[in-house]
């Protein structure tokens, strides 16, 4: 009671020199949730001696104004209670019970539906008899208040593109759903995996915004959220979650994506030799080449390829293993993969390789000697190693093995011959412009470089060539 009433309570006491009645209004519960039932809105009356109430009306604010909603009447009055004009629209939504007594009582209004509209200001005022005659007196104000609980978002976030999503592109997710009253929000968590499979939850996106309309038909908030995502490789299976946030809590009320594609071109591939040795000795078992890599969509067998590094034009085999069944010196070599995917009309390659070092058995420790020679004629330069081994030393047959490196700067870009003999087999390897072939006997081994200055450029490429 306010210091003004008090004084009012005083003074009227000092005009009739007696207590007087006392009105209250409650409602319980003061705060309630929409589509919920249970709301009363009490009225209370106790009188003194020489007072009787003959009835009650509950008011509500109506355009800033208390207006009458529902009257009420005691035994006085042979009436029921009865909504008001104003009252009409609790019509078939609430119960009013008339008070029994006109000395202390109650006049109730119950609530079976709660509505937007509920939310107000209450008062009461009863009429009464007293010693001063026929008069009124008023409660104080009561405030029902309204909530509407969250819900749902309305479906699976939606997003555009919806299809065809490549690492990088921007993607857009919206979320649409009631996010109660008062207006809550949305925000929006990524969840990715790691390489173990385990679902990472990113840090939520806390600071998007949420716009809201009123929802038709209740006072609830219908919110829209959008969320911008650029798409990377972890993106791909990702999902994204639209969480309701309602004062300020986060909700169990979510919906979430699919997990999404995220084209991503072929990488990381991977090449691996079984058995894991530096070096091969010819005629061993199968050494067996396996190729991985990543990628979506996932590169399928027919998207890798094998190639010898020295003869890319042609393709030893297709699929993610190949095995060098044969295992001779002269597949020495870098074996290459080529894995491949594509999507959206494109098609994405990358390789990596391995050297396979095969090597001849030796059983002796063979001892040579190495000539140079060099003759100049008139378009070629031949330069000629001649390299002759101790015969005494050759145990088996025949068996050496020689690897010769030439750097010599008069031979313009030769960087490298790679000689291996055995049995009168000689491979051997050599940079452009440049022809070389061997001389092969029992006792020694002759290479004989020339370099082609002036010629027309060759084919281009290394070559690989067997002699017999
Ligand atoms: C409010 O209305 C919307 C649709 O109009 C409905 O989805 C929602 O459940 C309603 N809220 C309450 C509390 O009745
Ligand atoms: C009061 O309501 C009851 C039941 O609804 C009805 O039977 C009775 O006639 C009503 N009395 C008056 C005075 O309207
Ligand atoms: C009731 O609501 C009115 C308007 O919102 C406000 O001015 C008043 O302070 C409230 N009273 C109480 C008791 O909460
Ligand atoms: C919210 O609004 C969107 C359109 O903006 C509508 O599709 C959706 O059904 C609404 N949700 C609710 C719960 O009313
Ligand atoms: C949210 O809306 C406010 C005001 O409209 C704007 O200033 C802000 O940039 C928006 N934030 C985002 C993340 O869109
Ligand atoms: C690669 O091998 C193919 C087939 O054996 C042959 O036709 C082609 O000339 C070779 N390319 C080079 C550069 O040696
Ligand atoms: C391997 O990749 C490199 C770099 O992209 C490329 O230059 C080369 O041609 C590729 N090799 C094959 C055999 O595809």
């Amino acid at each position: 009671m306010s210091t003004k009433n008090i004084h009012v309570v005083i003074v009227l006491f000092s005009l009739i020199g007696i207590e007087t009645i006392n009105v209250q209004i409650q409602a319980t519960p003061s705060e309630v949730i929409l589509g919920q039932n249970s709301l009363q809105l009490r009225c209370s009356y106790t009188t003194v001696t020489g007072e009787f109430v003959t009835s009650a009306n509950i008011q509500a604010k109506i355009n800033g104004q208390f207006k009458t909603l529902a009257t009420f009447y005691t035994p006085s009055v042979p009436f029921n209670a009865t909504l008001s004009t104003d009252g009409k629209y609790l019509t078939n939504r609430v119960t009013l019970t008339n008070p029994t007594t006109f000395s202390t009582d109650s006049a109730i209004m119950q609530f079976s539906q709660i509505a937007c509209e509920d939310k107000n200001e209450y008062m009461c005022e009863v009429s009464y008899a007293g010693s001063g005659g026929s008069t009124a007196a008023t409660s104080g104000v009561t405030n029902i208040s309204v909530k509407g609980n969250p819900e749902k978002p309305d479906s699976e976030p939606s997003y555009i593109p919806s299809a065809g999503i490549e690492e990088g592109n921007n993607v857009v997710f919206t979320c649409t759903g009631n996010v109660g009253k008062p207006q809550g929000k949305f925000r929006w968590v990524r969840y990715r995996y790691n390489s173990n499979g385990d679902t990472i939850q990113e840090t939520p996106y806390e600071s998007q915004n949420t716009t809201v309309v009123q929802m038709p038909g209740n006072c609830s908030f219908n919110g829209t959220s959008q969320l911008t995502l650029e798409m990377e490789q972890l993106d791909n299976n990702a999902v994204v979650r639209c969480q309701v946030i309602y004062q300020n809590v986060p909700q169990e009320l979510y919906q979430q994506t699919n997990p999404i594609k995220v084209y991503y071109s072929v990488r990381n591939v991977q090449v691996t030799k079984s058995p894991i040795i530096p070096t091969f000795t010819e005629g061993a078992g199968p050494i067996t080449l396996t190729c991985s890599s990543d990628g979506n969509p996932i590169i399928i067998n027919t998207g890798y390829t094998w190639y010898k590094e020295f003869n890319t034009s042609v393709p030893l085999w297709t699929g993610p293993t190949y095995v060098i069944n044969n295992v001779v010196v002269d597949k020495t070599d870098n074996y290459i993969c080529v894995a491949q995917n594509s999507f959206n009309g494109r098609t994405f390659n990358m390789n990596n390789s391995i050297h396979i070092q095969i090597d001849f058995t030796t059983t002796t420790a063979t001892t040579m000697t190495m000539t140079k020679m060099e003759t100049t004629s008139t378009n070629h330069k031949t330069f000629s190693m001649k390299i002759e081994k101790e015969s005494s030393t050759v145990v088996n047959s025949i068996l050496i093995a020689v690897v010769a490196v030439l750097t010599v700067l008069q031979l313009g870009e030769i960087v490298g011959v790679y000689i291996l003999h055995k049995k009168g087999i000689v491979q051997f390897k050599i940079g452009k412009k440049e022809t070389v072939y061997a001389d092969v006997n029992s006792d020694s081994t002759q290479i004989h470089v020339y370099s082609t200055m002036n010629s027309a450029e060759d084919s281009g490429n290394s070559d690989y060539n067997e002699i017999h």
